[in-house]
């Protein structure tokens, strides 16, 4: 028998990704809710679930009320389904990012606090591999105590539906990855940034597509991120191309390949001598929404909270809306989360 029952909200392409994911750990889908009933239906087929599908969530919830809800709605929509589960008793896993605007993603962390009931982000690439040994390496000071990194992101992502009409599409919808596995991977937390978003020459999306921001991190640290996601050829990997330096070695990540280092060693000689970093296994199990899943699954049956809580996921989103603001404003602004 199943451990929980979840009601998934939202049928669109990420669901592809998340149905698997939930029958591979029996949890029970009582329904599946989508304002377009045959997209929730075309996917009660393809995985061949005995759920009804429904667009009247409200009515979901009261019929199954299941243990979780799983939110994988468009941005603009989280903070209604999110809150209005959580007010029905449930917790509630959800697609990043968590909202369309920093008010909503407030009222969002207030509603969790309210009613008592967890709500996270299933913020996928903090359960890859590589990211999480880069994150091992430099949390743990192999490299001394860090000073700067930067993330490079270049993609031609030729989608359809919601992100062409989006306003700032690369911060919304993907930097928010990418700010997100600056925090993890760094240790350390934004304080302040100044950014220039824009859509450069040939871009097919009404939203900026484009960014370069300078965010100040707790501890002094400095994060340079660039990103477009309309640059055709030369491709970065989509988790973003990173160099972390610290003051005693530096630590490469690109491509999606095995991280690389060097730390320095002997005597100083014009440049210090360097030796190779030692890198660590890789350990993680559960990857992508699996990762985030099975952290909800030690919250329900221990209590210990997840990594992406919304207490502490809104400051990654906080960090995309200070660079949208400081954008608009041209000025260095407060990266303000709560
Ligand atoms: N983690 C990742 O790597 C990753 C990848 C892709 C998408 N996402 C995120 O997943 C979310 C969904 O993206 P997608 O690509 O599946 O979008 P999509 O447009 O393909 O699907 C969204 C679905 O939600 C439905 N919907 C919208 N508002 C609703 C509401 N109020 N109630 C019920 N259903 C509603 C739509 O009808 C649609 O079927 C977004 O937040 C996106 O950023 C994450």
């Amino acid at each position: 028998m199943a451990d929980f029952r979840a009601i998934v909200v939202g049928a669109g392409g990420i669901s592809g990704w998340w149905f698997p994911t939930l029958l591979a750990e029996q949890v029970e889908i009582p329904a599946v809710v989508d304002l377009n009933l045959s997209a929730a239906q075309a996917r009660i087929d393809e995985f061949s679930l005995s759920a009804e599908a429904s667009a009247d969530l409200g009515a979901m919830l009261k019929k199954h009320q299941p243990d979780f809800v799983v939110d994988l709605t468009v941005p603009e929509a989280h903070c209604a389904v999110t809150c209005q589960a959580l007010k029905a008793g449930c917790h509630v896993i959800g697609e990043k990012p968590m909202a369309a605007s920093m008010a909503e993603a407030r009222r969002m962390v207030r509603t969790a606090e309210e009613t008592g009931k967890l709500y996270m982000v299933s913020q996928s690439r903090r359960w890859d591999p590589k990211t999480e040994l880069v994150s091992r390496i430099v949390t743990a000071g192999k490299l001394g105590t860090l000073g700067l990194f930067n993330c490079d992101f270049y993609i031609g992502a030729h989608f359809t539906g919601f992100r062409n009409e989006m306003p700032s599409v690369l911060l919304l919808d993907m930097a928010i990855h990418h700010l997100d596995l600056a925090r993890y991977m760094s240790g350390t937390d934004p304080v302040a940034v100044y950014a220039q978003e824009f859509n450069p020459p040939g871009s097919w999306t009404k939203g900026d597509a484009a960014a370069s921001c300078i965010f100040e991190m707790t501890n002094g640290v400095i994060f340079t991120y660039r990103g477009s996601w309309v640059a055709e050829g030369c491709q970065t990997s989509w988790n973003g191309d990173w160099h972390f330096v610290g003051d005693r070695g530096s630590l490469v990540y690109e491509h999606d390949q095995t991280p690389q280092g060097e730390l320095a060693t002997g005597a100083v000689n014009f440049v210090r001598r360097l030796k190779p970093l030692p890198i660590p296994a890789e350990r993680l199990k559960h990857l992508g929404p699996h990762g985030a899943l099975s952290e909800l699954f030690k919250y329900l049956r221990g209590g210990k909270v997840p990594q992406t809580e919304g207490h502490d996921n809104i400051k990654s989103l906080a960090m995309v809306f200070a660079a949208i603001q400081s954008s608009k404003q041209k000025k260095r602004v407060p990266v303000r989360a709560l």
